[in-house]
């Protein structure tokens, strides 16, 4: 278990969980990818790389003309000897030439798993968890020298790949191109699954099968986007939920980024993923050193749902941090909806009463409470309450929504800066801007220059003054735009496209220190919803503000998606008003709970206006969810129906000893006629006995698996059927 150097053949054999990764040290010193897939024993070599000529594939020793570089599946391919497809990373020297050529140096292997300097990345708490193995590859005639990180998770079929790049010469070194994991398989046969989307509709799952040439996914937007998650897999055609292997690549970083597929001539797949190198360089001086992002790669051979497991897995216990990774989250009530910008402290207060007599646990107070914040055309960067909206301040308004019984949160956009705000006004050259060019805004907004230090030290001082002045336990930290102009006034001409890099290490280090300066705040990341739900930010904040979009049945593909990747304890889901305000749809209090309630719950409307029926449902709602929270947060979770495919949608979620479960079934649009339905559950003990709390009647674990539970015939549009089981004794009850 673990890594293993056999030594004769040269063969580094990683382990992790039930998978074996084997890399082997081929002739001239390159490094070869064997195998990566379900765990071996020992790897003897049944899956050798064979040598065979091929025109138009040129051999770096004339000697050998079997060996190009061309025909060998790699583990960190170079650019410019004798590989053509896509290269890792590519470098420039100062005679202007890109071309490497790494060769095999040395390994090291160790118990644990390192930090990444500056980056965030999974974790171990004892080393035992974890094994390392670095290789130290190097192009000695530039003084090059490269590190490919790996660790393995021993209990979780999980592999980390990270590159580390050090200039050990005398010359300049231009990091053109700098992708973290290279993974070339032995084959072509592969579908590709991917999660696109747009503001207030993220995470739409699209599965599509490889052909020859490049297929690829990326942001250029300086956040990791609505449009693309840093995320993809590769799945054999035959795989589905449950069955079948699939290949997962996920990017621990939330700026741009590139993911890629090649099929090659020889119909081999080349993916790899990591920064997007278009419009970066990177200035390497001798001695300095570069670190790229880490990519979590999960293998599964029990389908998509496998795979989705595992990530939630690692992401819930080794990817979050802090207090709040392991404590049940609270039940929120957020006024955005409710009021937007336009509020008194009174009707704050009132809201938060009528909450409290409902059972939530938390007022959150959205945007607008600062500067002169009565519209989305000022004030962002000017972090000073709004006397004439609150006027005797945050810490008398947190006070009294404590004595209501209910804990305080508040809503910042530290990255961003209004025009029309003091901040601008005294720091016109803090923005992301080029000089001489226009300053294009977004929701009337620019961006905040997070490359430069001193606005580093801005937001923390500003940000940290709020946070102590009242007793404030929640933060949701918003952005609501994505970068243009790209371009540094804190950086030499050489440097500006480091920016947008140097802008995530600097948000980096800002959400670093003020989390550790304030480890009692739960934290939700937010990007108008879900524009930055990636593992970068889930590092910093264990949750995330799944999307702006709060209608019910939109949530279905939105959670759904979400779900291939993330738990159900980062993905903020809220009750909110109807009709929509998103899409004017008007569906049933009963639909709109149960699916926020396959996340972390809240609510995001006025309580104070609701009739008492209402009042009540709202009560029943939260009594519920607090008596499920840990199921669903903490519980394995399975896909059952898929709404992208049908009319329908389903999940469950199961204790980890299998002891409850909960069933959530969901029917869009009504249908005449319909056909009876029988649901198939899925993780429960077959051995159990589960009694259904709905309807008194006890069932076989197995019988719910295999057989399935009969639905009810359900009438009209937006649809919903909830289900508990709790284990009892016997199968007669
Ligand atoms: C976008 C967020 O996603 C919303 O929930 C809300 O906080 C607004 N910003 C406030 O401006």
């Amino acid at each position: 278990m673990g890594i293993i150097f056999q030594g004769k053949d040269k063969i580094f054999h990683l382990q992790a969980g039930d998978t074996s990764y084997c890399i082997q040290i081929e002739r001239e010193g390159y490094l070869a990818h064997l195998y990566w897939g379900k765990r071996i024993q020992q790897f003897n070599g049944s899956n050798p790389i064979l040598y065979v000529k091929r025109g138009f594939s040129p051999c770096p020793n004339p000697m050998d003309v079997t060996f190009s570089l061309d025909t060998l599946p790699q583990e960190y391919p170079a650019y410019g000897n004798t590989d053509f497809r896509t290269p890792a990373f590519q470098i420039q020297v100062e005679n202007g030439s890109t071309i490497t050529d790494l060769r095999y140096k040395s390994h090291h292997i160790y118990d644990g798993k390192p930090k990444l300097h500056g980056l965030p990345a999974t974790y171990v708490e004892e080393d035992s968890e974890a094994e390392t193995l670095e290789i130290y590859l190097e192009d000695s005639l530039i003084g090059l020298s490269v590190t490919l990180i790996y660790s393995v998770f021993k209990h979780l079929n999980v592999i980390t790949r990270s590159v580390r790049f050090k200039n050990n010469g005398s010359e300049r070194l231009i990091l053109l191109r700098v992708l973290s994991a290279n993974v070339d398989f032995r084959d072509d046969q592969f579908d590709l699954l991917t999660l696109y989307g747009a503001h207030n509709n993220e995470r739409n799952i699209v599965r599509r099968q490889i052909v020859p040439g490049n297929q690829s996914i990326e942001s250029r937007r300086g956040a990791s986007s609505h449009q693309q998650n840093p995320f993809f897999a590769m799945l054999r055609p035959n795989a589905n939920e449950e069955e079948g292997e699939v290949y997962g690549f996920s990017l621990v970083y939330s700026g741009n980024f590139l993911a890629q597929v090649e099929v090659d001539q020889f119909h081999t797949a080349r993916a790899s993923m990591g920064l997007n190198p278009f419009d970066f360089t990177w200035i390497l001086e001798p001695t300095e050193s570069f670190q790229a992002p880490e990519v979590v790669m999960v293998y599964s051979d029990a389908g998509l749902g496998g795979m989705s497991r595992t990530y939630h897995e690692l992401f819930r216990t080794r990817l979050c941090r802090g207090l709040y990774r392991d404590l049940v989250r609270p039940i929120l009530i957020n006024n955005w909806e409710a009021t937007y910008m336009k509020f008194t402290a009174e009707k704050l207060v009132d809201m938060a009463k009528t909450a409290k007599e409902m059972g939530i646990e938390l007022f959150v107070l959205d945007d607008g409470w600062f500067g002169k914040r009565d519209n989305d055309k000022s004030s962002l960067g000017d972090w000073v309450v709004d006397k004439r909206k609150l006027p005797n301040g945050l810490g008398d308004l947190a006070k009294k929504i404590n004595q209501i019984g209910l804990e305080f949160g508040l809503w910042f956009e530290p990255e961003m800066i209004s025009v029309d705000s003091n901040l601008y006004r005294t720091h016109p050259d803090w923005c992301l801007h080029v000089p001489n060019r226009g300053r294009s805004e977004g929701r009337n907004q620019l961006v905040l220059d997070l490359s430069r230090e001193e606005v580093c030290e801005y937001i923390i001082h500003a940000i940290s003054t709020i946070l102590e002045s009242a007793p404030i336990t929640y933060v949701k930290w918003d952005m609501n735009r994505h970068m243009t102009e790209v371009g540094s006034q804190g950086l030499p001409s050489g440097r500006q496209r480091e920016t947008a890099h140097r802008y995530m290490l600097g948000l980096y280090k800002v959400l670093e220190e003020i989390t550790s300066r304030f480890p009692y705040i739960l934290f939700e990341s937010c990007s108008g919803g879900g524009g930055r739900f990636d593992p970068g930010m889930l590092y910093y904040m264990p949750q995330t503000w799944t999307s702006d979009n709060t209608d019910a049945i939109s949530r279905l593909k939105i959670q759904y998606g979400t779900s291939i990747v993330y738990p159900a304890i980062t993905m903020g889901a809220h009750v909110s008003a109807v009709p929509n305000h998103q899409v004017h749809r008007v569906t049933s209090l009963a639909i709109r709970g149960e699916v926020a309630m396959g996340g972390d719950f809240g609510y995001e409307l006025d309580v104070t206006k609701l009739s008492e029926k209402q009042r009540n449902e709202i009560k029943q709602q939260v009594t519920l969810y607090k008596n499920i929270r840990h199921i669903v947060q903490f519980g394995l979770f399975f896909r059952l129906l898929d709404p992208f495919i049908g009319n329908e949608a389903s999940w469950m979620f199961v204790t980890e000893d299998q002891s409850e479960a909960i069933v959530s079934y969901f029917k869009v649009l009504a249908e005449p006629n319909a056909p009876l339905k029988r649901l198939k559950l899925k993780g429960l003990n077959p051995k159990f006995p589960y009694k259904c709390l709905e309807t008194g009647r006890v069932f076989g674990g197995d019988e719910l698996m295999y057989a399935g539970i009969g639905l009810p015939m359900l009438k009209g549009d937006f649809t919903c059927v909830f289900l508990w089981f709790k284990r009892v004794d016997s199968l007669e009850g």
